[in-house]
């Protein structure tokens, strides 16, 4: 395949990576803040060698069908459940994602959701700018410390480690659950002070955090998600906070995403909520951009992506079965 191939990018991205791909093939980025309906996608489809896609995006069988000549996948995040594998497999399509550049920046930013919600930070500064602060109190906005105590992480892979590293530095006690061992998840919903969740959205994640397992929580612990919105029941998870079941949640990923300002979870008392940004730093969003640009240029030259989540299906699917 020559120079030059079509290429639709969902978004403008930070840093100049973008440059090197329009260096070298025929790139549309989609300028606008919201991404491309669903119907702009499929529409361009038809003509595509390449996708750079976000987690925003929906790369479904239907998308894949509607590209004939569609050969490199690559999503700006850690995250694929945008992106059925499945399929893009089955066409011999590699995927790839941004692991690594974006670990500690989001265990930095799990850190900071327990200390918010546990310390009260929201609460303190809507209290001060609301000319509230009258004076010194010794009752006056009491919170839980993070330091010393138990902290239940689940879903224990890059992002749970750099979790687990930070808060060893805090004192804690750890108790982890993934699917290669620790405790079983009800020992540490019913143990910890503050459960974090870092595990994939997969069919067996989805819903994990409903009502029985929020039940499980001590009505004194907190919960934090910056994994994917889907791993917690947001309805459940409202009532849990409106019933007093948990002290309080803090959330870098809801479901749906964003949350609709009517959502019963914005009524939820201690609730922090912040916009999908456990990545957003620049130094780490620009890596992300580098990582997707090179797994895309990769992935059109025909060579293996640096970070091809299905590399070891496509492998698999190549390699002839023994008779
Ligand atoms: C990811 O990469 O999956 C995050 O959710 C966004 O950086």
């Amino acid at each position: 395949m020559g120079a030059h191939q079509r290429v639709f990018v969902t978004r403008r991205l930070p840093g100049g990576a973008l440059d090197r791909l329009t260096a070298e093939h025929d790139v549309e980025i989609w300028a606008e803040r919201l991404p491309p309906p669903r119907a702009e996608l499929l529409a361009r489809a038809p003509e595509l060698d390449g996708l750079l896609s976000l987690l925003t995006d929906r790369v479904d069988a239907e998308l894949i069908d509607a590209a004939p000549s569609l050969r490199a996948i690559s999503n700006y995040a850690v995250g694929v459940d945008n992106v059925d594998l499945e399929a893009a497999t089955a066409r011999g399509i590699p995927v790839g994602n941004t692991p690594d550049v974006l670990t500690e920046s989001t265990a930095d930013l799990a850190l900071a959701l327990m200390l918010g919600i546990a310390r009260r930070l929201t609460e303190g500064e809507g209290f001060v700018r609301a000319g509230e602060w009258a004076t010194w109190e010794p009752g006056l906005m009491l919170g839980r410390d993070l330091h010393g105590a138990t902290v239940g992480i689940v879903g224990y892979g890059r992002i749970g480690h750099a979790v687990g590293r930070r808060l060893e530095g805090f004192g804690c006690e750890l108790l982890t659950a993934s699917r290669s061992g620790g405790v079983p998840v009800e020992e540490l919903l019913e143990r910890s002070d503050f459960v974090t969740l870092h595990c994939p959205l997969t069919p067996q994640t989805r819903g994990l955090m409903g009502a029985e397992a929020l039940r499980r929580m001590k009505p004194t612990a907190y919960l934090v998600n910056s994994a994917r919105g889907p791993v917690v029941d947001s309805n459940a998870l409202a009532s849990a906070l409106t019933d007093g079941e948990i002290a309080g949640a803090a959330l870098d990923v809801t479901d749906p995403e964003p949350l609709p300002d009517d959502h019963p979870l914005l009524g939820a008392p201690n609730l922090l909520v912040v916009p999908h940004i456990a990545s957003a730093t620049h130094d780490t969003r620009g890596k992300m951009a580098d990582m997707a640009v090179d797994n895309l240029l990769a992935g059109l030259a025909g060579e293996p992506m640096p970070h091809a989540v299905n590399g070891r299906a496509l492998a698999a699917r190549a390699t002839p079965q023994a008779p």
